[in-house]
């Protein structure tokens, strides 16, 4: 294990109706007057806008209103909720929603607290440094979908216009100060976006867990318990929506999956991510479908590269591969991960995504590695990056 610093500073209130402490939540955290942003339909639809606000009402705390967001959140509603924000001089931003609301309203908090500043944050794999973010309005989520993990993660991920660049910002000062999560709100979704969360969170593990750092037995083993728990309670959800134990166990698992308690002390990986967002950014796919495509073709890619690391996966969150060679082992865990991807009802292939092979090019492309590599236990380059999105084709 590495030396590390490890920061998490997320309240979480987790359970059924907690969505009416959110007013409160908000005052607890110095909010006076909030920037209340949310998605497309379905909070409203579903009653919970109305909750929360009600909820904001009764703790005195103002509030203007931004909806509209949609998934790969664009740029140019960032630039609407900073002009509301800056305009009505808001102190918190209340993002009620999944990743793509969360993201959002952290690229708004930055852009409030810097006098609009916010895009030059956002930056791809060429850049090895992320800027510091000097300072951001604090952010609270009401989650309404296991997924992203954005509700206690340090990133925010913004589709750039005109551009259509899917870029990233990072650090600390984006870990919102609490994250309301009841299960329940999740029973709402389609089966497609829960089995959508499902890959992205069990990704977010891989990223961590795929790594050349050697003698890190207690992340490894919270993984793996992740990942079993991923694979066993998603297969109660999807087949039975309302199993509220189960979506309680998947809404935390998607939380610990990506504030990095997993990824502490090691090297991460996250070529998959990298590689996936050209995907989302170029079609408007869906996250976690880019990932079901990409992650399978990206472990055939690069197991060779730490078989027995590989062979160790297919042995503890499978169970496959017992008696067989690490190879073969490998081999066999790569497969049962495609064919639990598959049971989801998700994409494995470039055409069941809608992605296109002459396409290939301009992912590389706006991957911009700029001779950079991507990845950590296989460093990638553009020629490898190109590879892994022929198998995806394949
Ligand atoms: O807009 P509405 O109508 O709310 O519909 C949304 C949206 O269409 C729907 N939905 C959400 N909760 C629902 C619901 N429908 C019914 N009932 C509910 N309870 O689900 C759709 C997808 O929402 P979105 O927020 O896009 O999903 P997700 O949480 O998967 O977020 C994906 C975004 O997060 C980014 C992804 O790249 C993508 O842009 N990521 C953010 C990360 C981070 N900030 O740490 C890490 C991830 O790796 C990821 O990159
Ligand atoms: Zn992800």
């Amino acid at each position: 294990m590495t030396d590390f610093e490890f920061w998490s500073p997320t309240y979480f209130a987790f359970g059924k109706g907690k969505e009416t402490c959110t007013g409160e939540l908000v005052r607890r955290f110095g909010g006076h007057k909030a920037l209340l942003h949310y998605g497309g339909e379905s909070a409203v639809r579903s009653g919970l806008i109305g909750r929360v606000k009600e909820s904001l009402s009764s703790a005195d705390v103002e509030f203007v209103e931004l909806g509209g967001v949609k998934p790969n959140p664009r740029s140019s509603l960032v630039e609407e909720g900073v002009r509301l924000a800056l305009g009505n001089k808001v102190d918190f931003v209340l993002a009620v929603g999944g990743g793509s609301v969360i993201d959002s309203s952290k690229a708004i908090a930055i852009g409030a607290a810097n006098g609009g500043e916010w895009r030059k944050f956002y930056v791809g794999r060429e850049v090895k440094v992320r800027p510091a973010i000097p300072a951001a309005l604090s952010v609270g989520v009401v989650l309404t979908i296991a997924a992203a993990g954005s509700e206690a993660s340090t990133n925010s991920v913004v589709n750039l216009e005109p551009e259509n660049l899917k870029r990233a910002a990072g650090g600390n000062i984006l870990r919102p100060k609490f994250a309301v999560m009841n299960p329940e709100l999740t029973t709402t979704l389609p089966p497609f976006q829960t089995a959508c969360g499902l890959a992205d969170m069990f990704a977010h593990i891989c990223e961590r867990y795929f790594t050349p750092t050697k003698d890190v037995e207690l992340t490894d083993a919270l993984c793996e318990a992740l990942m079993r728990t991923i694979v066993s309670e998603g297969a109660k959800v999807m087949a039975n929506p309302d199993d509220y134990q189960a979506r309680a166990s998947i809404m935390w698992a998607g939380t610990l999956a990506h504030n990095d308690l997993c990824g502490v002390g090691r090297v991460q990986d996250w070529a998959s991510h990298g590689i996936e967002h050209e995907l989302s950014a170029l079609y408007d796919c869906a996250h976690g479908a880019g990932l079901a495509v990409v992650m399978p073709a990206w472990m055939t890619y690069v197991h060779k590269s730490d078989t027995a690391r590989f062979a160790r996966f297919a042995r503890n969150v499978f169970g496959v591969g017992l008696g067989v060679s690490d190879e073969d082992a490998a081999l066999e865990g790569i497969a049962a991960f495609r064919a639990w991807l598959k049971s989801l009802g998700l994409p494995l292939t470039f055409a069941e995504l809608g992605a296109k092979k002459e396409d290939i090019p301009i992912l590389v492309k706006t991957l911009n590695l700029n001779g950079n590599t991507l990845g950590g236990i296989m460093p990638l380059n553009e020629a490898d990056v190109e590879a892994i999105y022929n198998l995806c084709n394949a």
